[in-house]
């Protein structure tokens, strides 16, 4: 056999050994690479006589040319064998369910969801929304609603105080959401707004306290209603439709008690009927009763203070604990796991993001 022969069956006897597409370009490096033996045969072209040359030249043209085509088809060959192998180990179960994103698997917690509530009834009602600050001056947390410079009933407040600025005044962190009303009342004087004023006002508010039902930080949603012949037969039916709404249910019966608060007269605490049965409240049955809130008709002294002629003028607000009814709601046994930010608690007691709440799609469902 000739030396040509012998290194084309022994080139393509290799290439048919390849057990994969690494060996098979070990095979053709050694017979086609700079250094490889087909390589080596057309580098000695150069020392040959010009008839050898010829003879020679096709032949091992031939032998390169067979090898190349022997590599290619071996080379598809092994790509497919290669493809099959991966297609039959990696399995894709298109049944299995989706992975839930963010929207899915975050919560909302129970007091955005309680906040959100309030606003779908309120608004419902034709309130608006009115914000203020935090930090808040004494003058709106206390003086102008009627809590003169050392009256008692500031100390009832546990306030957080900032140490005085430049200009002597102590700033605070709001004790309630009433000096929302002070806003809203002298904001609707200055821009001369015409009509009623009808807002609610949620937000943060901060007394130094803390211990099972008490957090230093907690919420509050105010509701102020300013017109020429507000009484306290629309507060009364403002609060039982809001409590229907809110707890869903078909009947609350509610108490209202005398009470004091110096920006009201008179003022009430309002307390809703429930049980206690096994340790569950439930409202709209039993015979105890539950304090909510605290109300009454706006004191003519802050209806001064805030630019408006009580003999024209009167109006009724109220002060509730957002927090509590939502403990209430939702069955929530301790205040404090609320501010602790606890990614556990919150999957359990916190609402799906997009389940945004409605009173004609359901509030909490
Ligand atoms: N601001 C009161 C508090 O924090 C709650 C309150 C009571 C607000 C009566 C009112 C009201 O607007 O009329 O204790």
């Amino acid at each position: 056999m000739s030396d040509l022969l012998k290194l084309e069956t022994e080139t393509l006897d290799a290439i048919a050994r390849a057990g994969d597409e690494a060996a098979l370009e070990a095979v053709r490096v050694a017979a086609l690479g700079k250094k490889g033996t087909i390589s080596a045969l057309l580098a000695t072209l150069g020392k040959m006589s010009p008839d050898e040359r010829r003879t020679q030249g096709a032949a091992i043209n031939v032998l390169k040319d067979k090898v190349g085509e022997a590599l290619s088809a071996r080379k598809a060959v092994l790509k497919e064998a290669a493809l099959n192998a991966r297609l039959a180990s990696e399995t894709l179960d298109v049944t299995l369910p989706v992975r839930e994103n963010g929207t899915e698997t975050g919560r909302l917690h129970p007091i955005s969801q309680v906040v959100d509530e309030l606003t779908a009834i309120f608004a419902d009602m034709g309130f608006s929304i009115a914000e203020g600050p935090d930090i808040e001056s004494d003058d709106y947390n206390f003086t102008k609603l009627n809590f003169p410079p050392g009256h008692p009933a500031r100390e009832m407040h546990d306030t957080f105080f900032f140490a005085p600025d430049a200009a002597g005044e102590r700033k605070l962190l709001r004790t309630h959401t009433s000096p929302v009303q002070v806003r809203t009342m002298l904001a609707h004087q200055r821009n001369k707004e015409e009509g009623p004023i009808r807002v609610i006002c949620p937000g943060r508010t901060y007394r130094c306290d803390s211990d099972q039902t008490h957090t230093p930080m907690f919420h509050q949603v105010e509701g102020l209603i300013v017109d020429r012949s507000a009484h306290l037969g629309h507060l009364k039916w403002i609060l039982e439709e809001f409590c229907k709404a809110f707890f869903e249910i078909d009947n609350v019966k509610m108490r209202f008690r005398p009470s004091f608060f110096p920006f009201t007269e008179p003022s009430m605490e309002v307390d809703i009927q429930c049980s206690r049965k096994g340790g569950e409240i439930r409202f709209g049955e039993g015979t105890d009763w539950l304090e909510i809130l605290g109300c009454g008709m706006v004191h003519p002294n802050v209806l001064r203070n805030c630019g408006f002629d009580p003999d024209e003028y009167q109006g009724f607000a109220w002060g509730m604990g957002i927090d509590r009814i939502a403990m209430l709601k939702y069955g929530i046994s301790d205040l404090r796991a609320m501010f602790e930010g606890d990614v556990r608690w919150l999957s359990h007691y916190g609402f799906k993001p997009l389940d945004v709440p409605t009173l004609a799609g359901g509030l909490s469902s």
